[in-house]
Order: structure tokens, then sequence, then C-alpha cells
């Protein structure tokens, strides 16, 4: 009898009681249980949050905008600032100064905080030579380099006819421009005109009342007579082309863009 070839039942595994095995079933099948959960809670979409067991701060106890808020009355969360207050850019207490008006039109003079003198010329020099040269040019009739390069592309782009336009600079010695109260200059550099932009949040307001006064005396200088600058008829051509541009074509500038 035990001669005969090893049967199945001869080996080890065999002869563990039947119990073993399924017990062994049991707790395999017990096993995959919480991994099939976490697969299914990974893989199914779902309105509420995923368990987030170390929250380090993603979640902080606030109130959003629309929630209500048992601790105020009207039970809202947002609240009116309190009456009155006034927002760092709403200041216009001073509207002179800050705005470039007075009654609600455009100031004639400068505030009492600028004095005009040398050193405000020089500081609105400097800032002018940042700010406004590029596109008004040196002495302001228009023709900054960023302006001399547009014509360029476009004449370059004449044959693609785009549609793509090119409005210029204003010329600042331009009569209409000239005539302007010293608050609309202000007011332009601050809010912009037009195709040009504003510049109040790239210039305070002291500097910006600085280039106002270069602007003026740049209007000044371009319309001085002969006999206000000492030696003008050494003066090259510069002045002589001036005088022909100006009695030529009513200061070489279209005047697009209307007026308002
Ligand atoms: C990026 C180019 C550009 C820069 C920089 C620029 N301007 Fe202008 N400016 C223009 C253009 C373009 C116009 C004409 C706007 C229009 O009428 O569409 C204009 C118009 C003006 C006018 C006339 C506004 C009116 O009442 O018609 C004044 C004044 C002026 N600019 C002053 C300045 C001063 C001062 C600076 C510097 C702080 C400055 N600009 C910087 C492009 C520029």
């Amino acid at each position: 009898m035990s001669s005969g070839p090893k049967r199945q039942s001869d080996f080890l595994l065999w002869k563990l009681p039947r119990g073993f095995f399924y017990v062994a079933i049991l707790m395999t099948c017990v096993a995959l249980i919480p991994p099939a959960l976490i697969i299914r809670a990974r893989s199914t979409p779902r309105d509420s949050r995923r368990i987030h067991l170390i929250q380090n701060m993603d979640n902080q106890p606030k109130y959003k905008g629309q929630q209500q808020n048992i601790l105020f009355k009207d039970g809202r969360s947002m609240r009116q600032p309190v009456p009155g207050t006034v927002a760092r850019d709403q200041m216009i207490g001073d509207t002179h100064f800050h705005l470039g008006t007075v009654d609600g039109a455009y100031s004639t003079t400068y505030p009492s905080q600028v004095s005009l003198d040398m050193d405000l010329l020089e500081r609105g020099r400097e800032r002018y030579m940042i700010y406004c040269l590029p596109c008004h040019g040196v002495t302001g009739e228009g023709d900054g380099l960023v302006h001399q390069r547009a014509m360029k592309l476009l004449n370059l782009s004449a044959d693609i006819n785009n549609g793509t336009t090119w409005v210029q600079p204003k010329n600042l010695h331009e009569e209409a421009i000239i005539d302007q109260p010293v608050g609309q200059i202000f007011y332009t550099i601050s809010n912009g005109k037009n195709n040009m932009a504003g510049y109040a949040s790239q210039i305070d307001v002291a500097d910006r009342w600085a280039i106002v006064a270069y602007v003026q005396a740049l209007q000044v200088a371009g319309d001085a007579s002969d006999e206000s600058v000492s030696g003008a008829d050494s003066l090259p051509e510069r002045r002589i082309k001036m005088e022909d541009d100006l009695e030529g074509a009513d200061g070489g500038n279209d005047g697009e863009g209307g007026q308002s």
C-alpha cells in the first residue's frame, strides 16, 4: 500500500484540515474590501469633499461672500464699509492737486503744493524724458521714436493692407493744446485721452504737475520769438524749418480723435 505512487493527499498541504482553506479564503476576501472601497471612492465623482486627514492650512474657518452669518442682525457675512470710508484712490478732498479740477472745471492755475521754480522744471524735464518723449518727441512735436517706428512699420506693410492704423501722438505745440488750462494737461497725463493711456499709476501726483510745467515750458520755448533767444540767428535750419511747418501744414498734426 505504501509502496505505490504518491497520491495527492500525500502532500503536506492537502493534509491540513479542510477548515483552514475556508478560513484562508474568507480572510483574503475580507482583506480585499478596504482597497476596493478606496478605489471606488477615488474613482467615483461626488459632491462632498474627499477625506483629507492632514489639513495643514487648507481649510480654515471663514465666511465666504454670500454665506449667512448669524453674528450680525441682517444675517449677512458681507459687510458694508463703515460710512465715510474713503479708499486710498478715492481721496478727492483736494481736487485741485489730485484731479486738476476746481469746482468741476479744469484748473487754470497750479495748486498751492506746487512751487514753480527751476527745480520743478528740472524734475519735469527728467520725467518728460522718461514717460512722454518716446511718443511726443524731445520738443513735444509728436515725432518721438515710437511714432517714427510706427510709421516705418506702416510703410513696410502698406502692400499687405491689413487695416492697421496709427494715431500720431499729439503735437503739444498745437494751438488747441497750448490753450488748454494746466488742469487739463494734468488730467490728460493722469487719465489719458482717446488713444493715449493714463499715467496715474506710474507717475505720482507731484511729478505729474512737474511734467505739466515742463510741457508749458516746451510750448513757450517752441513759440518764442527770435528776440527772446540770445544769438538766435546763429541757430541753423531748426527754427526756420519749424516756422515753415507751422505755416504750411497747420501744425503738422491731423488732429483726429475728436475733442471731448
Ligand atoms: C505711447 C505713446 C504716448 C505716450 C508715452 C504719451 N502720449 Fe500723450 N498722446 C499720445 C497720443 C497717441 C495722443 C493723441 C490721442 C488721441 O487724440 O487719440 C496723445 C495726446 C496727448 C495730449 C493731447 C490731449 C488732448 O487734449 O487732445 C497731451 C497734452 C499729451 N498727450 C501729453 C502727454 C504727456 C505729458 C505725456 C507724458 C506723461 C504723454 N502724453 C505720453 C501718445 C502718447
